[in-house]
């Protein structure tokens, strides 16, 4: 079976790698920074990890030139690569950061997903990492790019689901939950290993995930 995962130097991304190379999952990475993936260098070879900027639709569409010279299918694509955004309340707003955020959440899944479409088939599946911030019934105020980029992240789920079902793929967004990571905090209460495990069993079993929000245990969310 064989994983492309964005963003996969760090955090949430890094400990997919991990998990799925436990499972004996071929992995594929793009991130911004090869040469400084060290973490991942240790568990993947260093030939599948591939330079990649989500923000970007050349470095989006050079990269899965890249990866297919190496494959001909991918089983699992995971939309991991994301910024929090600017974390501020209202008065604090810029269209600069809204831009940045928009791009690297919604659009990069979007174009990673378009340009990886000839390597999809029936039984792929297409995660998202969005956010519960992103749940328009769940907000309460404030991060105003990070939470209208999950959202409308949200929507490029829906959308693709619509799109592909007749291929037999899957689309889905998953909440990770608050998770120990860069972008998580030490505080957060979720592990990594917590976090991408509970994942991975939701994904095991694919079952009523097409077309869901849905967080790390399995339970759907409200968009
Ligand atoms: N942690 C949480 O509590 C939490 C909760 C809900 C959702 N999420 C989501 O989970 C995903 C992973 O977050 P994390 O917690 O693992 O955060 P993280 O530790 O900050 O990692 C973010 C990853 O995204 C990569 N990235 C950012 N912009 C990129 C770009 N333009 N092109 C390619 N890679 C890029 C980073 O690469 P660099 O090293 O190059 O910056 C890094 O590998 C994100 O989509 C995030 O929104 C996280």
């Amino acid at each position: 079976m064989k994983v492309f995962i964005t963003g996969g130097n760090r955090g949430i991304g890094l400990e997919f790698a991990k998990q799925l190379t436990e499972k004996d999952w071929d992995i594929y990475v793009g991130c911004r920074e090869p040469k400084k993936a060290d973490k991942l260098k240790k568990i993947i070879p260093e030939d599948n990890i591939i330079l990649l900027d989500v923000k970007l639709e050349d470095s989006i569409r050079a990269a899965v030139h890249v990866l297919k010279t190496k494959l001909e299918r991918l089983d699992l694509i995971i939309n991991n690569a994301g910024i929090i955004g600017n974390r501020a309340g209202l008065n604090k707003v810029e269209i600069d950061d809204h831009i940045e955020t928009f791009l690297t959440n919604t659009i990069g899944p979007l174009f990673v997903t378009k340009y990886c479409l000839p390597l999809l088939g029936k039984d792929s599946t297409v995660v998202n990492i969005s956010s519960l911030m992103g749940s328009i019934d769940d907000t309460s105020g404030g991060s105003y790019s990070y939470r209208i980029s999950k959202a409308a992240l949200n929507m490029v789920t829906k959308n693709l689901q619509e799109d592909l079902k007749g291929k037999g793929i899957s689309v889905v967004s998953f909440h990770p939950g608050w998770v120990r990571t860069r972008m998580g905090t030490p505080v957060a209460p979720v592990s990594t290993k917590r976090s991408i495990s509970g994942m991975l069993k939701v994904l095991e079993t694919k079952k009523n995930i097409d077309g869901k929000f849905i967080n790390f245990k399995g339970e759907e969310l409200p968009w």
